[in-house]
């Protein structure tokens, strides 16, 4: 059993994608630490941090999680001043399709390169019912009111069309 593992991401929304990742993951730590990027590179970020961190925290209080203690927290800067801060054992990244495998190699490379913490990388393959799902197409389909029931949590979908229609000026 890991002692402490993070999952770290932008969570822009949390997709039921990442919510299976997290659910698998609960199983195979005592806590995991959901850690929610807050300066994000991205150009197109739709909700706050503040807002992608409720929308996790709803989210997961609908998992079946049982002997895992879970927390989500916001960060900035690097993510391996966080693993070493937060005495991190194991980082967990959620693998889709090999398109993704080149990124995750990078950066967990660059993470080895940064720290001298010792951690181990954990690759959870996507479920073959979430392979193709990312947060940018969740958005896609919401901006243009497509159906987001087999994407998201019911909360997180009515927080997105709430969102559409702010962005729409509806208010
Ligand atoms: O869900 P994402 O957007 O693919 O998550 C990417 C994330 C947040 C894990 C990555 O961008 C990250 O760790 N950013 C923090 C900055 C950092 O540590 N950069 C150096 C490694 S590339």
């Amino acid at each position: 059993m890991i002692k402490r593992a993070i999952y770290p991401g932008s969570f822009d929304p949390v997709t039921k994608g990442h919510l299976d990742i997290i659910h698998r993951a609960s199983k195979l730590t005592e806590e995991l630490i959901v850690a929610v990027l807050q300066n994000s590179s991205k150009s197109n970020i739709w909700f706050s941090v503040e807002e992608r961190i409720n929308l996790l925290k709803h989210s997961i209080s609908e998992l079946d999680v049982e002997n895992c203690k879970i927390k989500v927290i916001a960060f900035k800067g690097l993510l391996v001043d966080l693993i070493e801060r937060e005495d991190v054992d194991v980082l967990i990244r959620g693998l889709r399709a090999v398109s993704d495998y080149e990124y995750e190699v990078q950066l967990d490379l660059t993470n080895k390169q940064l720290t001298k913490k010792e951690f181990e990388t954990i690759f959870l393959n996507s479920s073959r019912k979430y392979l193709y799902l990312s947060s940018s197409i969740v958005r896609d389909v919401a901006l243009h009111k497509g159906e987001l029931k087999y994407f998201v949590t019911d909360y997180v979908k009515k927080e997105l069309m709430k969102k559409v229609d702010e962005m729409n000026g509806k208010k």
